[in-house]
């Protein structure tokens, strides 16, 4: 049995150590913001923050998730700075990757928030779209930036 905490919720989980967090967080707890897209570390679908870094979360096991903090789209709130900007640039189409795009974005600015619009490809670039919105996703990501040093300022 392993403990896990699952924004800010210990949640309890009889699977085994090896078992992707994905599953744990879809198929147990019934959390299905984060998608599951290749299964193989390769689209961003599924990407989380442990302890405030973007993983694929169908790619870290249980026993990786350990102790650490998980948070996944559901824990952002709805009001985070980078789904305010995502809205107001309308990035999203089929929205299939988009949960992933904005726990990969919420990792940069978190550490970084005036990125270079080179340094927000670089930083979006594992993160696939199959309906090509990364003209869109960048205009967001920077706009979520500038919101995130005006709250500094204010
Ligand atoms: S589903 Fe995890 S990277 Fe694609
Ligand atoms: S919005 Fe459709 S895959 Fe990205």
């Amino acid at each position: 049995m392993a403990n896990l905490t699952i924004n800010g919720k210990v949640q309890k989980t009889d699977s085994p150590d090896d078992t992707p967090l994905l599953w744990i967080i879809r198929e147990e707890l019934r959390m299905t913001g984060t998608k599951f897209g290749c299964g193989a570390g390769l689209c961003g679908a599924c990407t989380v923050h442990l302890d405030g870094e973007a993983v694929r979360s169908c790619q870290t096991t249980v026993k990786d998730a350990g102790n650490k903090k998980i948070t996944t789209i559901e824990g952002l709130g709805g009001k985070h700075p980078v789904q305010v900007a995502w809205v107001a640039e309308q990035v999203a189409q089929c929205g299939y990757c988009q949960s992933g795009q904005i726990m990969q974005a919420a990792s940069l600015l978190s550490k970084n928030s005036n990125p270079t619009p080179e340094q927000v490809v670089e930083a979006m670039d594992g993160n696939l779209c199959r309906c090509m919105s990364y003209v869109r996703i960048k205009k967001a990501v920077l706009r979520a930036a500038a919101d995130i040093r005006s709250r500094k300022e204010a």
